[in-house]
């Protein structure tokens, strides 16, 4: 008894001290929108990311995390994130491209010979805050990139051994002028769509075949309607951070380091998460789906793409950029 009474008003003022230093300090919150259910590798890192604004700010700055598309797919979050009515957002370099062409150079494929080499590019802070700070002037800015595998085929029931099996297959791509040439490159029809949707197309034969890493199969359910997954190891294409670029000038300097270091590690936190989870959706899908994986020639898909290269070498808008990172790699 004697004990509460003395701890009472000690805890009330200490209470009343972490209201008053709320106060104080202002709390800002920012919202974060991305596309993928919350058991997906990119929504564990994103968490680390608010955590690690969180812990870092003191608990001045916040990050409210909106996932599953519940703002809309990834063209209206980066519209969103534009105008300032999203602050940040995840989404695909590929649906990035139709906001600033340099953003098409992750979708060109075999752009990047391996991960390693992929990775070996995105180390090079002078290429990476090209890319970054070059859609300020459209209202946002990029803060870091996290790691979203290697893109392979997937289809209902076709078979591909090379190119030529692909004549006339109904394949989704994201909405990327860049992924649309790939697939007519090598012989599909491509079709365009958002994410959300791609599921359902396949179910009702809108579309034959889709393309995407490991974890669409599972985290999406993918593999419950398309069993056969073809390593053609054709693009690797980030997930970016953006955040709106008013919104980011309006912090304090102290604020735009806790921001940018957030960013960093919650980069280095996602590579271990995305190996292991990567590692068990492929068992999932084998096992536990149905999914069949198969070997292909990879090297007719490189032959059938290689006027692609030849156009991103030459257009003003991805030369610099395509010749800076083959160097790099
Ligand atoms: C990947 C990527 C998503 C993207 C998706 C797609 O899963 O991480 O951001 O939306 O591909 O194919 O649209």
């Amino acid at each position: 008894m004697k004990k509460s009474y003395i701890w009472l008003p000690l805890l009330l003022l200490a209470a009343t001290g972490c209201q008053q230093a709320a106060g104080e300090e202002e709390v800002k919150e920012l919202t974060l929108a991305h596309n993928q259910p919350t058991d997906h590798p990119i929504h564990l890192s994103l968490n680390r990311f608010a955590e690690l604004v969180e812990e870092k700010s003191d608990g001045e700055l916040l990050i409210d995390i909106y996932p599953n598309g519940e703002l809309g797919s990834e063209r209206e979050v980066i519209e969103n994130t534009q105008f300032g009515t999203v602050d940040i957002s995840k989404v695909s370099a590929s649906a990035l491209e139709g906001f600033d062409p340099i953003y098409s150079i992750f979708s060109l494929p075999y752009m990047f010979e391996s991960e390693e080499s992929f990775k070996q590019v995105m180390a090079d802070e002078e290429v990476t805050d090209e890319i970054y700070l070059n859609t300020t002037d459209i209202g946002f800015r990029g803060l870091t990139y996290y790691d979203a595998g290697v893109r392979n085929m997937y289809t209902k029931d076709r078979i591909i051994e090379t190119a030529d099996d692909m004549a006339g297959l109904k394949t989704r791509v994201q909405p990327s002028q860049t992924s649309v040439q790939m697939i007519e490159a090598i012989g599909g029809t491509p079709t365009p769509m958002s994410y959300g949707e791609v599921y359902t197309a396949l179910q009702s034969g809108v579309i034959d075949a889709a393309e995407n890493n490991e974890t669409a199969l599972v985290n999406s359910s993918h593999g419950e309607v398309a069993k056969h997954y073809f390593i053609t190891e054709h693009a690797i294409v980030p997930d970016m951070l953006i955040m709106n670029d008013d919104t980011y000038s309006d912090l304090t300097e102290e604020e735009q380091q806790v921001i940018e270091e957030a960013s960093e590690e919650s980069t280095a936190y996602h590579e271990d998460v995305w190996a292991e989870m990567v590692e068990e959706s492929v068992e999932i899908a084998k096992e536990e789906m149905g999914v069949t994986f198969y070997d292909m020639d990879k090297q007719s898909f490189i032959d059938a793409v290689q006027p692609l290269h030849q156009q991103f070498q030459e257009d003003p808008d991805t030369a610099d950029i395509y010749a800076r990172m083959k160097e790099e790699s």
